[in-house]
């Protein structure tokens, strides 16, 4: 399967899925731009944003204590903003697509 992810231009890359990678991991070894993953997925750099399509929060989840402390800081957080180190890909997100903020932190 695939999931796209969407430039804060609305360039979209669409990346191979790889069940158990990490949102983070999928966009910075496909070479998305706008994901740097500075602390290599700890949810603790929040460098990661993304925010997740309306049509998929139900199936995404929420985020968690640690990753609401972190996406917070973010000026272009957003009701479904996410750290995406914290999210796994698994085939109920196979389609999954996701935006990025114009800036990350
Ligand atoms: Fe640092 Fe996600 S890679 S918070």
């Amino acid at each position: 399967g695939t999931m796209t992810f969407v430039e804060h231009d609305g360039t979209e890359h669409e990346v191979e899925f790889v069940d158990g990678s990490s949102l983070m991991e999928l966009a910075t070894s496909n070479g998305v731009p706008g994901i740097d993953g500075d602390c290599g997925g700890e949810a603790s750099c929040g460098t990661c944003h993304v925010i997740v399509d309306d049509a998929w929060i139900a199936v995404a989840g929420t985020r968690s204590d640690v990753e609401r402390q972190m996406i917070e800081m973010s000026p272009e957080c957003a009701a479904n903003s996410r750290l995406a180190c914290q999210l796994k890909a698994c085939p109920d997100l196979d389609g999954l697509k996701v935006r990025l903020p114009e800036f990350q932190m």
